[in-house]
């Protein structure tokens, strides 16, 4: 496409934009708004050509001064600060928009948000789901928070139902892939942590454990034999850098490093002193390519399956890479604090140190019964659910029916047909990035 054309075209639209708000936007609906105003898109298109000509240092001063002014123009549109939602439909097309503005200001003034997610809130409730397990351990003397998370989760519609999706998905047998399919058992983990509320999903991966056995349980979460392990640790930088080529990981990882930020002048441990931001954050990783898991069953210490040993001049640079998991105390805070029942209120008032701390569950004081019964009732619980993950996987598996659409796999053809008409030949070409 012609760029002279292009700037003709846009210097030929005269007036002010139209779209001025103080609000939030989702992204998408920021960009098909834009596309439909005969101010806005124009700059729109512009700003996609700059971006997808490598950047603007690409670009001779000219067409770099015209990108320049389409960014600030779209910083008084609802292009800025608009958000995307975890697991929303078509997230992947939602971050490109946001990372598009993003990444062409990135040299200029950084009026754009740090991650594209709405931000979580503060105080977030993590008694709720306590109380929910309480009552179904009435009159009933082992108290094991993985387990009664378990059952939790078997309660609630969505839980359940995803978590056996997940779990069928991560255990099935693949002829293709080997003894599972690693991209269908992430993808179904993803929608897992990003469709169940996190008084569930949160319950499951951090509860509380004062024995192998539970810890154990909770490491195998997230299924690590088909999510997490492979044969060879790969170089955590080569893992990094796929990442940051994908929207969706680019954006967990962005968004785990601003919420999970660790800090020596906060009681906290946290820069953004919000333990449940950190969590949720954490999660969003899992499914992606840097997905972290628990390093084993002793210690409350993860980390992503990789290594920095042949890392050669970077080194540092991976180490730096694996402090954000193995030497972050924010991270370190928010998983112990959330097993402890506290929050960031009463989490302020202690130092927290040890990974192995004998944790008490708030709502009943009676301390867990041996292994081997904790075994029993964990197999008690798993065994009806076994009938199900058949069913799930014949339906997963059968040819009747057609796959579920994915939120991930954006296509353009799903686009709307005014951001078709107006943005195909640029999408196109973001595409190519
Ligand atoms: C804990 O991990 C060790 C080493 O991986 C393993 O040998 C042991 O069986 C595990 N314990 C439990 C209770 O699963
Ligand atoms: C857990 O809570 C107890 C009492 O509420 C407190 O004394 C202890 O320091 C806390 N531990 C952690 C790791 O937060």
């Amino acid at each position: 496409m012609d760029l002279i054309g292009l700037y003709l075209f846009q210097l030929a639209i005269l007036g002010v934009s139209r779209l001025v708000s103080g609000g939030r936007w989702d992204c998408l609906t920021a960009g098909d708004s834009c596309s439909s105003d005969e101010a806005c898109s124009p700059r729109l298109r512009t700003l996609r050509q700059c971006v997808a000509g490598g950047g603007s240092v690409k670009l001779g001063p000219g067409a770099r001064n015209h990108c320049e002014n389409a960014v600030t123009a779209l910083l008084s549109s609802p292009l800025h600060r608009c958000q995307c939602k975890r697991g929303m439909k078509r997230e992947k097309n939602c971050l490109s928009i946001y990372w598009s503005l993003k990444q062409s200001v990135l040299h200029g003034l950084s009026l754009v948000e740090n991650y594209p997610y709405e931000p979580v809130e503060r105080g977030f409730d993590y008694v709720r789901l306590a109380s929910i397990a309480a009552e179904s351990e009435v009159g009933m003397t082992t108290v094991n928070r993985c387990l009664d998370a378990a059952k939790a989760c078997n309660v609630d519609e969505t839980c359940q139902k995803l978590r056996t999706e997940y779990v069928s998905a991560c255990i099935a047998p693949s002829a293709r892939a080997g003894p599972c399919n690693r991209a269908r058992c992430s993808k179904a983990l993803r929608k897992f942590f990003d469709r169940v509320p996190p008084d569930y999903t949160h319950e499951l991966l951090f509860c509380p454990c004062s024995d192998t056995a539970c810890a154990e349980r909770r490491r195998q979460t997230i299924v690590p034999a088909c999510s997490y392990e492979e044969r060879e640790k790969p170089n955590c930088l080569a893992q990094l850098r796929v990442c940051e080529a994908d929207y969706v990981c680019k954006s967990r990882w962005a968004q785990f490093q601003h919420d999970c930020q660790p800090s020596e002048l906060t009681a906290s441990g946290c820069q953004q002193e919000n333990y449940g931001a950190c969590l949720v954050a954490y999660t969003g990783l899992i499914g992606g390519i840097i997905t972290p898991n628990y390093l084993d069953n002793s210690t409350s210490s993860v980390g992503p399956w990789c290594s920095c040993v042949a890392s050669g001049n970077f080194r540092d640079q991976c180490n730096h890479f694996l402090g954000h998991f193995h030497d972050n105390n924010c991270l370190k805070n928010a998983i112990l604090a959330f097993g402890n029942d506290t929050d960031l209120k009463s989490a302020t008032n202690q130092a927290l140190g040890s990974n192995t701390k004998q944790i008490s569950v708030t709502s009943s004081e009676t301390t867990t019964t041996t292994i081997g019964s904790g075994m029993e009732t964990e197999q008690n619980i798993l065994r009806p659910q076994i009938p199900t993950q058949m069913n799930e996987r014949d339906r997963l598996w059968g040819d009747s029916t057609p796959p579920s659409p994915d939120p991930y796999d954006a296509s353009p053809g799903a686009a709307h047909l005014t951001m078709v008409m107006w943005l195909l030949p640029f999408l196109l070409l973001a595409l190519q990035l």
